[in-house]
């Protein structure tokens, strides 16, 4: 087959180019046959160029045109003119142009396909996963992988230039405690043995920093066997980032720099150079949620004062239960913060219609998956409250709406619960479902429309906005009810605030760590913390959060042991690599900016994995299967690999 190497890409030729002879080289995205024309559009990752065949003209074209289907790889030869007037296309950066083909070679053949390429949104995940290859030729995934690749160099970049060395850490380790199930690697020359897949590369970033490499990133790869969400994946990428000489203050600036770059850099926004900060407290308390949407206000209010005063069971019940709690906790010497009533007001502005007592049921139904029993409402009349719980409230009603600021045709939602927190995330989830339904987010920038080139969709990413917020003062450690003890909320390297050191085993409820969150649109975007350098506080830890000084050296052993050697004080950050570049494209899924990811089962559907392994390979690595019982496809009780 005759050779013809391309001399453009589709996506190149203006109008100044008419009157040059060029070779394409691509897929036919499209062909259209209007008696003795044919238009084919040709499609690279550069573009799509018009390629018009006058098989009138050119009978010689006429057999090869006519065997071109969808998805051929194709090498056209022909002269670049003018389109005329009426066929010129505005929205395609080609569209000025023609190629008249002189001669058309097919590459390769394709055979039909098992959805069409330019419309992914219509196939089912399953098959757009089995045949990934086809779909990442669409002009979306095509478009949201090179902003990934763009994203990366960004970072790349600016790191760079803040004088961090990009390190890599093994991928083969000793288990990171991230909160997830490893991936285990069996060994083969250690019966029994194995290494973990690192959920993060954390303590080896700490240990750069005992190695002097004061300032260290990675775009590195994290394992973690965990239901995928749309948000999650088993297998994803952190912009790894480790400083040693730093504060809090110096993390988050850095981190405000390096997101100013990507953003300017990708979609040429500028960010504001100070992100929004709250408090782990207040971002619970105003927007019941570590990680809130500040892209609509819709802010809880503290409903208390009322249903103390009130007439309604359900409130007082559950503040005289919280009350209860929280001072038989005291007793034990524990701080929590007893119950909470909880009121979020949706103004009348914001609804097409009064809430049907429908809707508020799905809104119920909603809170009570975040377990609050229920979910009380009533709507602000001229004259006062009606319906729901108003008849409770009838001799407070100005008071409650001059203090909520809810005016005639609000809907007043509230939440009730004796734990303050739970009130505070049901009515948070209710206010996150409402920034949805009501459209306060903005509508997504949607997938390419027909043959829209790179800068129209960047541009059509621009207009989204990004409301990105820190989150400070997290608790340090979480009470975990159903084991009876304290865990690490963030992990167990992350240093408590200075003024809790000397009083950390008195009430570890109430310690704050020196820990942040980057969260943006809703979405925890970056995760980091100052560490602890020094081995006796670590210690102190491990010993809080209920491990036995024999296992933690067994764990950690070699991390505390570094330690001893003049460890410099250092903190880091995580932003994660798939959520940036899903939030830049407007997209919900982290699938839509990863070229092979997996599918909501954790299995890939192109290559089967995970697959059986042959009972050779099972006994070179000392393993045998014991499946459990009826497992679907697999003999009961066989221990044998399938
Ligand atoms: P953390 O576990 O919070 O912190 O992770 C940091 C960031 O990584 C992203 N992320 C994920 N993305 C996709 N799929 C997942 N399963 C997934 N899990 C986490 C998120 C998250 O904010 N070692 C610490 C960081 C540090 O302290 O420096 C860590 O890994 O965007």
């Amino acid at each position: 087959m005759e050779q013809m190497r391309r001399t453009v890409t589709c996506g190149a030729l203006r109008g100044a180019d008419a009157g040059r002879a060029v070779i394409l080289n691509g897929w036919v995205h499209r062909k259209r046959d209007h008696g003795g024309i044919s238009f084919v559009n040709v499609r690279d990752r550069y573009g799509i160029t018009q390629v018009t065949v006058d098989t009138a003209a050119s009978p010689d074209l006429a057999p090869v045109t006519a065997e071109l289907r969808s998805e051929f790889c194709v090498a056209v030869e022909g002269l670049v003119r003018p389109r005329p007037e009426a066929m010129v296309n505005p929205s395609m950066p080609t569209g000025e142009i023609e190629v008249a083909a002189s001669k058309i070679v097919i590459l390769n053949p394709s055979e039909v396909l098992p959805f069409p390429v330019d419309d992914y949104q219509e196939a089912k995940e399953e098959l757009r996963l089995k045949y990934r290859y086809l779909d990442l030729r669409s002009p979306g995934m095509q478009h949201r992988i090179r902003l990934r690749n763009e994203a990366a160099f960004a970072a790349r970049e600016w790191m760079t230039g803040q004088d961090f060395y990009e390190i890599e850490t093994p991928t083969f380790i000793k288990s990171t405690p991230e909160g997830a199930r490893d991936y285990l690697v069996p060994s083969r020359l250690y019966p029994g043995k194995f290494y973990a897949l690192p959920q993060s590369p954390q303590l080896y970033k700490q240990l750069l920093m005992v190695a002097g490499f004061d300032r260290y990133f990675q775009i590195a790869r994290c394992y973690r066997d965990e239901d995928a969400r749309g948000d999650r994946q088993p297998e994803f990428t952190q912009i790894d980032i480790e400083m040693s000489f730093v504060n809090r203050e110096d993390v988050l600036v850095m981190t405000e720099g390096l997101m100013g770059h990507i953003f300017r850099k990708c979609l040429g926004l500028e960010l504001p150079p100070r992100f929004t900060r709250l408090s782990y407290e207040e971002a619970l308390e105003r927007y019941g949620s570590d990680k809130p949407d500040l892209r609509f206000g819709l802010e809880l209010q503290d409903f208390s004062p009322w249903a103390e005063a009130g007439e309604f069971g359900a409130f007082k019940e559950a503040l005289a239960q919280g009350e209860a709690a929280r001072s038989a906790a005291l007793a034990r010497g524990v701080s929590i913060p007893g119950g909470a009533v909880k009121a979020l007001v949706v103004p009348a502005a914001l609804m097409t219609a009064p809430y049907s007592r429908k809707q508020i049921e799905e809104l119920e139904a909603h809170a009570k998956i975040y377990r609050v029993k229920g979910l009380a409402w009533m709507r602000v009349q001229a004259g006062g409250l009606e319906g729901g719980a108003a008849k409770f409230f009838a001799g407070q009603a100005e008071d409650i709406c001059r203090g909520l600021g809810a005016g005639p045709g609000d809907l007043i939602l509230m939440a009730a619960d004796s734990r303050r927190r739970t009130a505070n995330v049901a009515l948070g989830a209710v206010r996150s479902k409402l920034g949805r339904d009501l459209g306060l987010t903005g509508t997504p920038p949607g997938t390419p429309s027909g043959d829209e080139g790179w800068d129209a969709w960047v541009r059509r990413r621009a207009e989204q906005r990004f409301e990105f917020a820190w989150i400070i003062d997290f608790p340090l450690f979480e009470f975990n009810e159903e084991e009876g003890h304290w865990e690490a909320a963030h992990h167990m390297f992350s240093s408590p605030q200075e003024q809790y050191h000397a009083v950390l085993e008195q009430d570890p409820g109430a310690v704050k760590g020196d820990l942040y969150d980057l969260v943006l649109n809703g979405y925890e975007l970056a995760s980091g913390s100052i560490r602890i350098h020094d081995g006796e506080l670590q210690k102190r830890i491990f010993s809080i959060v209920g491990i036995p000084p024999e296992e933690a050296e067994a764990k950690f052993g070699f991390l505390t042991e570094a330690f001893k050697f003049g460890a410099p004080p250092h903190g880091g950050i995580a932003p994660g690599l798939d959520r940036l570049v899903m939030l830049m494209a407007g997209e919900s899924s982290i699938k839509e900016v990863i070229a092979f990811p997996k599918d909501s089962f954790a299995k890939n559907p192109m290559d089967a994995s995970p697959s059986g392994a042959s009972a050779g390979q099972l006994a070179e690595l000392h393993l045998s299967v014991l499946y459990p019982e009826a497992a679907p496809g697999t003999t009961p009780g066989s221990k044998e690999a399938p």
